[in-house]
């Protein structure tokens, strides 16, 4: 570990490009957290085929274009360490040895899996997929990490995660760190729908690879106030997808518009390509960088083996410890036959 900085640990399953709801639910908190934290961060490819094992041929792409995502929204190698789940055998060791002491009732009940399995309409859930929690908790603990920034669909398996390393040091031998959830400031940020959260399977999404069109265009068709048909009608911001959009990306705006947006004098078209600029001059940086990325193939390559090879070390000593704590260690102590 760093010298006195505690530990971070979160991450992703590779499915797709990383949209603005990641951002306000943990990203931010990873790129403001980093300095402060030894942070890792976890590309769960692993996790990924538990719903996308039919679909592997995406997944290079996919773990390629996440790491982009994370280097545009400014995690930044040097401080954070990226790495590849599939790539530390021990992570899958470790979860065999959780599962041997989980029960199965409990993750049955667990509600995002529950929802994720209705969302993914499995009947019958794979054994890997009902087990997936116990896999992200030796994701988390085999780091011994303090602290774990996610979205509120993961509490629940932090809280797993917790039940097991108590359960562990318990059973076993003290070794490993309790996690504990940090949840950002807008846990469930509404889609472009105004209807679920934002979500790249609901189409809902402006996402950070966006172009500024792109950007202007999704906002444009954002839904808004349906009470509103003449520029000059009071709005209402309270039941406004953009203006929830203006609160939590353009604070500095949000009381003016929405006293204008009350009164009628400021239109919905206005108050659209207010929130485009804001968002579009937020983004603009993580264009240049993605950019300057983009064109360097094999420097991405480098900071993903790097950040592999760091974090299978650091997975490596904790297993040493975790197989003594358990007796399993053979060959390292005389024999009496
Ligand atoms: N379950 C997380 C998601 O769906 C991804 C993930 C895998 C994760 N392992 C983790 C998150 C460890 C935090 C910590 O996005």
């Amino acid at each position: 570990m760093q010298q006195g900085k505690k530990r971070i640990l979160t991450g992703d399953r590779p499915t797709g490009n990383l949209h603005l709801g990641h951002y306000v639910g943990s990203l931010a908190n990873r790129v403001k957290l980093q300095k402060e934290y030894d942070s890792f961060i976890i590309i769960a490819d692993v996790q990924a085929l538990t719903t996308h094992w039919e679909k592997d041929e995406n997944l290079s792409r996919n773990v390629y274009g996440i790491t982009l995502d994370y280097l545009a929204a400014g995690i930044d190698p040097e401080q954070s360490t990226i790495f590849i789940q599939s790539m530390i055998p021990e992570i899958h060791e470790l979860t065999m040895y959780y599962s041997m002491f989980t029960s199965v009732n409990v993750l049955r009940h667990n509600p995002t899996v529950k929802s994720e399995a209705a969302q993914h309409g499995f009947q019958d859930m794979t054994y890997g997929f009902l087990g997936y929690p116990v896999s992200q908790a030796a994701d988390i603990s085999i780091f011994k990490a303090h602290l774990v920034p996610v979205g509120d669909d993961q509490i629940p398996h932090i809280e797993l995660a917790r039940k097991i390393v108590r359960r562990f040091n318990d059973l076993y031998r003290p070794v490993l760190v309790e996690p504990e959830a940090l949840v950002g400031d807008v846990p469930r940020l509404v889609g472009l729908d105004g209807k679920a959260k934002m979500s790249k399977s609901l189409n809902n999404a402006v996402f950070l690879s966006d172009s500024s069109e792109q950007v202007d265009q999704k906002i444009r068709n954002a839904v808004t106030d349906p009470a509103r048909i003449r520029k000059t009608d009071p709005g209402h911001p309270e039941i406004c997808t953009v203006f929830e959009y203006h609160r939590v990306f353009n604070a500095g705006e949000a009381a003016e518009i929405e006293s204008d947006c009350r009164s009628g004098s400021i239109g919905c078209v206005a108050c659209k390509k207010r929130l485009a600029h804001q968002l579009n001059s937020m983004l603009e940086p993580m264009r240049e960088r993605r950019g300057k990325y983009q064109n360097n193939p094999k420097q991405v390559k480098e900071i993903l083996m790097e950040g592999t090879r760091k974090a299978h070390s650091v997975a490596r000593e904790t297993m040493v410890e975790v197989r003594q704590a358990m007796n399993i260690n053979y060959f390292d102590h005389e024999i009496h036959l």
